[in-house]
């Protein structure tokens, strides 16, 4: 034993083990070996495999492989528990979230020191981060349960859903996933990962106490192939989180069923001090950010972007405070960095550093435990923005590095990257982070901070990170179907079909404000109800697509223009359609349509658009650290849009109305029955001041259009109303860019439009402290 005086002299910390006697009682009481949690009960353990701490490679306990009769089984308990539970209403919902929450709390200790056991995580932080927020979300949903039905009037519950979630944080994606599905009235088939279910089935025993209904949350255990087999079941809804690679493997497999989709995918986030910044307090951001949880974070600040003139200084500093991170025990509570998940995940980290010899290479001195699965928190340095490292997810203690030199060149680089999930921005300078923020295409950012999470603040991606929100009014939203979801019916079918002629003709698209010639020079023929040709319209192809594409490009300043703006704009082409409404309605029923109905319907759009323009803002989150979560509704981006083939009018204008109001910009490929209707639009776009670029419309056949609009690397949204086999191929190949597909089978109502026109970006401040 070190004397007093010996320990004041070297500050050397003593070992501080929290014990695990407790949690291995528990694991005891189940002999070691668990079944499934289906229907409020345990099925008999079956099919085992084991799950081992990382830290010792120790077997914990003995789980079971969830086979498709399994999830068949906690699927059909789960549909016959669902009525009854969102019938039950809120308030009744409300108390048994409460008291899930009261008993997570109750036993947080058990829950840290499981977590730890199965992950490798820190105590330290399964205490202080994971099994504390995993309380928060019960209690805020709880809350959001008791409100359900007086702020969401016209929400409806999924019904069954399944629910994929990630080793990193096992009972934190349980809670974020879990709590907004009961609130909304849904039920859960969760399978945790493999890695790591024992909290889980602690979870399921908590169910059981807080009086959770039999059937209302079932819990399958197994590894991808059980995860498989609930994407493929008779569920409503799949939420993941994961990688991004099984991530598009959902994707494709839920083409065309209908089920709702969220994926929570990968991120190499950014993180950017500027020469302004608190160096220390960037430094602390540093280790928070990359060696939380091993690296092992999705919305970890893996990419580290340092402003030329302070980057060497930092570089030091860093590595100075690498020299006092301490790797061990991950029950030893005063460790900073425990151990990788598993010797797969240590293995993918080490081939993946290995793999490359790009910059210098620097790992922190701490020596590593002699068995379990360590890797040390290592810095890279002096890559350049295109190396593998700089873009490849490593998920792992691994920071690497460059430099920029000016604001334009730190937000280049942040955004250089195929994914979208978080960033972090240090600067003292309230103009400078301010300012940078909004221009970092992420769906989370912190100012000052890094890896800040909240209930109440939404998280999740853009681009390949992912679609939906967690946490929140937004992530509830993403558990809910909106009753009213169909616009006014006003469906004929048209009298005859369009005939593709193989013929040139001057018929033209609309691109870039301009009236354009189809590339393919082929027109299509459209009869009236008489049978008689009407006219033609172009054939767009790829190629005119591709045009369009860039023509939204040069019109990005749209995402800029004030919400005053826009509404001005849309009440002008209201004024304007208005003013030849007699023409179009006659026009809509030489095809068959319900002529005044839709143009009185597309200019209620317009209105109701225009009057949401400047008042569609996001709101501000009070967040329980010291500042200010605001969830920002910002523009999705660039859409293309198939619309419905029954509506003449109301679809292409409600569609771009919702768009232009929260500063998207759209590309319409109309019905081809109706596309003489859509050709007449451009008339009217042209006398209202839409900026060129910002609508363009493409006639022609809609399945020639689905693929390359599915396949476009360049477009943010794909919105596909009527056809469910157009919808099914859009959402398949939809999966190579993960772009955002909104379907159904008629126009949707306006809500759903906005909805899908904007995204969250949940931007932390620092506030009054
Ligand atoms: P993964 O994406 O394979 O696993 C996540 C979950 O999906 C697990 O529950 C797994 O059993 C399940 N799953 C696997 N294949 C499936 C399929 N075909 N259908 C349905 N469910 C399936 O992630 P994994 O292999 O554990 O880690 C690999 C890499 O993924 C990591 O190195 C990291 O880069 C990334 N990752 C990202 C996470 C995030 O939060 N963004 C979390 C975990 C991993």
């Amino acid at each position: 034993m070190p004397t007093l005086s010996e320990i004041f002299e070297t500050m050397e910390y003593g070992p501080a083990p929290e014990s695990a006697s407790e949690a291995l009682a528990w694991i005891a009481t189940h002999e070691g070996r668990f079944g499934h949690f289906i229907n409020g009960t345990f099925t008999a353990p079956a099919a085992t495999f084991a799950t081992v701490n990382p830290a010792t490679d120790a077997e914990l306990a003995q789980v079971s492989q969830g086979s498709a009769a399994d999830i068949a089984a906690a699927v059909a308990a789960a549909r016959a528990a669902q009525p009854a539970w969102e019938k039950a209403g809120g308030p009744a919902r409300a108390r048994v979230l409460y008291a899930i929450a009261r008993l997570l709390q109750k036993h947080a200790r058990l829950f840290a020191v499981l977590e730890t056991l199965d992950n490798g995580k820190p105590i330290r932080e399964s205490r202080d981060a994971d099994i504390p927020l995993a309380q928060r979300h019960f209690y805020y949903h709880a809350g959001l349960a008791q409100l359900f039905e007086a702020q969401n009037p016209n929400a409806r519950a999924h019904g069954v859903c399944g629910q994929i979630i990630p080793w990193n944080f096992p009972l934190l994606m349980l809670a974020w996933k879990v709590a907004p599905a009961l609130a909304a009235g849904n039920t859960v088939v969760l399978k945790p990962a493999e890695y790591t279910p024992l909290t889980a089935l602690l979870f399921a025993e908590v169910c059981q106490q807080a009086g959770v209904p039999a059937g209302v949350v079932n819990i399958v255990t197994g590894d991808g192939d059980t995860g498989a087999a609930l994407v493929a079941a008779n569920v409503n809804k799949i939420a993941f989180t994961g990688s991004t690679e099984v991530g598009r493997i959902i994707r494709q497999a839920t083409a065309g069923s209908g089920k709702a989709l969220t994926l929570e995918l990968g991120g190499k986030s950014p993180f950017i001090v500027f020469d302004d910044a608190d160096l220390d307090a960037a430094v602390e951001g540093v280790v928070d950010s990359i060696w939380f949880n091993q690296g092992q974070v999705c919305c970890a600040g893996s990419r580290l972007l340092l402003h030329e003139p302070i980057a060497a200084r930092f570089i030091a500093k860093l590595k100075r405070r690498m020299e006092s991170l301490r790797i061990g025990d991950p029950l030893d509570k005063s460790i900073d960095i425990g151990a990788i998940v598993h010797p797969v995940q240590l293995q993918r980290i080490t081939a993946l550093v290995g793999a490359h010899t790009a910059g210098e290479v620097h790992t922190a001195p701490c020596p590593l435990p002699a068995r379990g699965s360590f890797y040390p928190p290592t810095l890279i340095t002096g890559l350049s923005p295109s190396d593998a490292l700089m873009q490849q997810e490593i998920f792992g203690p691994v920071l690497v590095s460059t430099t920029f030199r000016t604001p334009a060149e730190a937000v280049e680089l942040a955004n250089n990257t195929r994914y979208g999930l978080a960033a972090s921005v240090f600067s003292e300078n309230i103009n400078t982070a301010l300012a940078i923020a909004p221009q970092l295409e992420a769906g989370v950012i912190w100012v000052n901070g890094a890896n800040m999470l909240d209930a109440a603040a939404p998280f999740g991606g853009m681009r390949e990170s992912g679609y939906g929100r967690e946490g929140g009014p937004e992530g509830l939203a993403a558990y809910t179907r909106m009753t009213n979801h169909a616009a006014p019916a006003l469906k004929s079918k048209p009298v005859a079909l369009p005939v593709l002629e193989q013929v040139y003709r001057t018929a033209k698209l609309y691109i870039g404000g301009k009236q354009a010639r189809p590339d393919s020079g082929y027109s299509i023929a459209l009869h009236d109800t008489t049978g008689a040709l009407a006219g033609h319209v172009g054939a767009g192809s790829r190629k005119d697509l591709r045009n369009a594409v860039e023509a939204m490009n040069a019109a990005k300043g749209w995402a800029k223009t004030t919400g005053h703006n826009r509404a001005q704009i849309l009440y002008f082409i209201a004024e304007n359609l208005s003013a030849r409404a007699a023409e179009f309605a006659a026009l809509i029923d030489s095809f068959g349509g319900a002529g005044a109905a839709e143009v009185s319907a597309a200019i209620d759009a317009l209105f109701t658009a225009a009057a949401i323009a400047d008042k569609y803002d996001g709101r501000v989150a009070g967040v329980p650290f010291g500042g200010l979560a605001l969830a920002l509704q910002t523009p999705v981006g660039k859409i293309a849009a198939l619309c419905p083939e029954d509506s003449a009018l109301l679809a292409p204008v409600a569609l771009l109305a919702g768009a232009l109001a929260l500063g998207s910009r759209i590309t319409l490929v109309p019905s081809a029955c109706y596309a003489l209707v859509a050709t007449a639009l451009y008339q009217v776009l042209d006398t209202s001041d839409v900026p060129g670029g910002v609508v363009n419309i493409i006639t022609g056949v809609q399945s020639d259009l689905a693929a390359p609009i599915a396949q476009h690397a360049d477009l943010d949204a794909a919105w596909v109303y009527g056809d469910q086999a157009l919808v099914a191929e859009v959402e398949r190949l939809s999966a190579s860019n993960l772009k955002r597909v909104s379907s159904g089978p008629s126009t949707p109502d306006m809500a759903q439009i906005l909805r899908a026109a904007s995204e969250v970006k949940t931007i932390w401040v620092p506030f009054g402290i």
